[in-house]
């Protein structure tokens, strides 16, 4: 190993050779690393970056948050697109939006002349009062891995690197830097690993964040099991992992993180100064082959977002545009569920109504500060009163009085601020602020044609209003254009579409997560007892009435299913078994409706959850218009993972397939056999 190499005339080096092989390249530079550059390549400067190399030509890294829009300062002086909020991205349903999101976020960080986006955030949505439950997808793994999988897709197509977070368990904000998850293998492999082994295997996922909390008592960014064995090994993950910011302050020392397989420590130096590596190296606690692995896959990235190359010979860049505007506009009028429309008092008809009474304290608030990384900037907001001021404009009168309308709107929720829906902090309470719930109740009383629209990035008490309510559509956050996408829904320009992706409680003691102080929050562990019984899982299982289900949402149309038909009655190891079921759109407005397919095994030698979705998917309907929808499931949508096994397994016996349009709105049944 040569320690200091000359300046090099590096015009024609072969790592810069774009026709050339990428490992081949990978090797060339990797060769060409003093062991000093190594250790300098492995923890970044400054907030976003990675120190460059100006011996080698290497610029810095440059990579920034986040899910929701791209943020490059703390001051909003670039500005970027503000998309919906993750949890209203997954409420979609809609893999093809998400891949849009995608390309379209990372067209944004090309713009701002990065490499690499820290998103998305998939982490399963194990309890309502996670802080950043608003950040994530869903409770459910294989909703999570369809849309995680279309997202990195999308923004690879760009050749950005998504940056696949929190690996693993980071289910709560409090004791973050500390608490450990304490969690079964079961539960790793049914429910936290899918969407993150998805992402890799099926999107080939650049990078992966490794998260702030221990898991089973070791640290995800010094996790040798879970990084170098699963991720590495099992899976093939061929990009480099990051650690979460000022994760690995706490972790064991150096060598440790680099045995693991953690390539680049952020945002500075904790264990990845180069004394301290070099210490660690001469007393031969790491190899130079790991370190060269770890090194390697962070050049690979390099190479793959186009770090040597001339920008303009990459996918083009843009920022701010129509088009992604109107991209935001769409996942906010597809992700806002409907959750409750009694006496069809939605849509509202623009020609009947006089006065319209808009209150409570969400209906003129931005949510663009999101609460910790998922701040960003953008060049407006439209709130839902502006929005609807937009919309009534000249023909309906919008007043603060609810005795005085035809109809009143409430603007109910959260925001982004400690103890609601924001990072570091988890909610203080399952409830509304107690003053919006005198307040629904008091406006309910001055008029009963009253609307709820929720902002909340997650599930909140209703229970205390929901039955004297006739409509409640839940909003999320919406990004800059929440207040025109709420509009056309609440008015009926936009058919609603979208449908819980988690499941919302009627009491938080309902709730998995919640049976005791040491299953949420915990203090230096916290115990996932619930195991594989997670959202609906639980819900199901015990046979507790959910205030929503997981999967609802309504439409302001009917949708009619029948003939469903499987290509077998017996299925065999080998085999693919295909599901028919016919769609038929028979009410009158034009619509988009999600079919959900659920499997369950009749009888099993283990616990296992009532049923579990194994397929979805969305169409869209003119009145009258039908159509046949197919799905296809094999041995892998049976199985389940057994700890005394060590492995997936799917027993022999019956199996139901169950089609709804809700978890708890199964229309249509039927059953097979598995031979094995
Ligand atoms: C968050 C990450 C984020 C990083 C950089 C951390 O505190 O947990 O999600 O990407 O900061 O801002």
């Amino acid at each position: 190993m040569s320690e200091e190499k000359p300046e090099i005339n590096f015009s024609k080096l072969p790592f810069l050779n774009n026709n050339l092989e990428l490992e081949k390249r990978v090797e060339d530079l990797l060769e060409r690393l003093t062991l000093n550059e190594k250790f300098k390549l492995c923890a970044g400067r400054r907030w976003w970056y990675t120190k460059p190399l100006r011996r080698l030509g290497m610029k810095s890294f440059a990579m920034h948050d986040g899910p929701h829009g791209v943020r490059v300062d703390t001051e909003g002086k670039i500005q970027s697109t503000y998309f919906p909020s993750t949890i209203c991205r997954a409420a979609t349903w809609n893999p093809e939006l998400s891949e849009k999101f995608g390309i379209a976020i990372a067209q944004e960080v090309r713009d701002v002349g990065a490499h690499m986006l820290l998103a998305p955030g998939i982490n399963i949505q194990r309890t309502p009062l996670c802080g950043r439950t608003f950040e994530y997808q869903t409770e459910d793994p294989y909703l999570n891995k369809k849309l995680a999988v279309a997202v990195v897709k999308g923004i690879q197509s760009q050749r950005i690197a998504a940056c696949v977070k929190h690996f693993i368990c980071n289910n709560q904000e409090s004791n973050r830097f500390t608490v450990s998850s304490e969690v079964s293998e079961r539960a790793l492999q049914e429910i936290y690993f899918p969407a993150f082994k998805a992402a890799v295997k099926e999107a080939d996922a650049w990078s992966i964040m490794s998260s702030y909390n221990k898991i089973n008592g070791i640290y995800g960014s010094e996790h040798h099991h879970l990084l170098r064995k699963v991720l590495m090994n099992e899976w093939g993950f061929k990009g480099f992992v990051v650690s979460d910011w000022g994760a690995t302050n706490r972790t064991t020392s150096t060598e440790s993180c680099i045995n693991a397989g953690l390539t680049l420590e952020m945002p500075t130096l904790s264990k990845y100064f180069p004394s301290k590596m070099r210490i660690a190296f001469n007393e031969g606690k790491f190899t130079e082959e790991t370190l060269n692995d770890n090194v390697k896959r962070l050049l690979r990235i390099m190479f793959l977002t186009g770090l040597f190359d001339e920008v303009s010979t990459l996918p083009q860049g843009s920022r701010n545009t129509r088009e992604h505007q109107i991209l935001a506009r769409k996942i906010a009028e597809e992700g806002m569920v409907l959750l409750k429309n009694e006496g069809d008092l939605l849509p509202l008809n623009m020609d009947k109504l006089r006065k319209i009474a808009v209150i409570g304290p969400n209906a003129n608030i931005q949510t663009f500060l999101g609460g910790g990384s998922s701040t960003n900037f953008p060049p407006y907001e439209i709130t839902p009163l502006e929005g609807l001021k937009q919309k009534c404009k000249e023909k309906i009168e919008i007043i603060d009085s609810p005795a005085m309308a035809d109809v009143t709107i409430f603007f109910a929720g959260l925001r982004h601020i400690k103890g609601m829906d924001a990072e570091g902090d988890d909610r203080n309470s399952f409830a509304l602020p107690p003053e919006q719930v005198d307040l629904i109740k008091k406006t309910i009383k001055e008029n009963s044609n009253t609307i709820v629209v929720m902002i909340a990035g997650t599930s909140v008490s209703m229970i205390e209003w929901i039955n004297e309510v006739p409509a409640v559509l839940q909003a999320w956050y919406g990004g800059m254009e929440t207040g025109n996408a709420s509009s056309a829904i609440l008015f009926g320009d936009v058919n609603p579409s979208g449908k819980l992706p988690i499941s919302f409680p009627k009491m938080l003691a309902d709730s998995p997560a919640h049976v005791s102080e040491r299953t949420f929050p915990g203090d230096e562990k916290v115990f996932y007892e619930e195991g594989i019984f997670v959202g609906y899982r639980h819900f199901d299982t015990k046979n507790i009435e959910p205030l929503f289900p997981f999967g609802h949402g309504l439409s302001y149309t009917n949708f009619t299913y029948e003939n469903l038909m499987l290509s077998k009655e017996k299925l065999t190891k080998d085999e693919i078994l295909t599901i028919s079921v016919d769609i038929m759109n028979s009410g009158e407005y034009p619509g988009s409706e999600v079919v959900q397919l659920y499997i369950q095994d009749v009888e099993s030698s283990v616990e296992r959850p009532l049923k579990e979705l194994k397929g979805f998917k969305k169409v869209y309907l003119k009145p009258g218009e039908r159509v046949t929808i197919t799905f296809e499931i094999d041995k892998s949508d049976l199985s389940f993972y057994s700890e005394s096994h060590g492995k997936w397994i799917a027993e022999k016996g019956n199996f139901n397939i169950l089609i709804g349009d809700s978890s708890r709105d199964i229309r249509l049944q039927t059953g097979f056999e598995y031979l094995g």
